[in-house]
């Protein structure tokens, strides 16, 4: 990032990284990395790409620093796990920096590919209900945030790549014993 790009990225975000609550982050577990560093590297490559496609800079910034804004594992509590947290943290967005209706809705809507990996393989947390309308970005920037905690992740997991490949193998074989009608 140019020395300019990364003054205006840091203006941002500069409230949300002082905020006591938000570095409680630090202290979570994430993709083998701490919820902090992963939702910076989200926002990063959120900016560059809303930079590209001509977005709102500072909102998918913000969102996109806010995707993943609750705090514990995403084992600890029903509202935390994989299909939850995303309203979680748009809850926690809202209740904490104020953000807008739509950067929310943006950060509501970044495990949009994770909903529809789930209506692939429903076995895939099997006891959460979700909904395609619901869950699908309905803007640019939500879109982006999408694509880049995706990629992101992908990055991040790339470093347990062994575990991460025995995970989505036994996936798919109880996918297909127990749906296979
Ligand atoms: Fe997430
Ligand atoms: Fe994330």
């Amino acid at each position: 990032m140019t020395k300019n790009n990364n003054k205006e990225f840091t203006s941002f975000i500069c409230d949300i990284l002082e905020n006591e609550q938000f570095l409680e982050t630090k202290k979570d577990l994430h993709h083998g990395t701490s919820k902090y560093e992963h939702s910076i590297r989200v926002a990063k490559l959120s900016y560059r790409l809303g930079k590209f496609f001509k977005a709102d800079l500072r909102g998918v910034t913000r969102a996109g620093l806010l995707h993943d804004f609750f705090l514990g594992t995403r084992k600890e509590k029903p509202e935390n796990s994989y299909l939850r947290h995303p309203v979680t943290a748009s809850n926690n967005a809202k209740k904490y920096f104020n953000v807008s209706e739509k950067e929310a809705e943006d950060i509501k809507t970044h495990m949009f590919h994770h909903v529809l990996l789930k209506k692939i393989f429903p076995f895939i947390n099997y006891k959460e209900k979700v909904s395609i309308k619901e869950f699908k970005p309905k803007s640019k920037e939500g879109w982006i945030i999408c694509l880049s905690d995706l990629l992101v992740s992908i990055m991040e997991c790339e470093r347990f790549q062994f575990t991460y490949v025995a995970n989505v193998t036994l996936l798919l074989i109880m996918n297909i014993v127990l749906f296979k009608n």
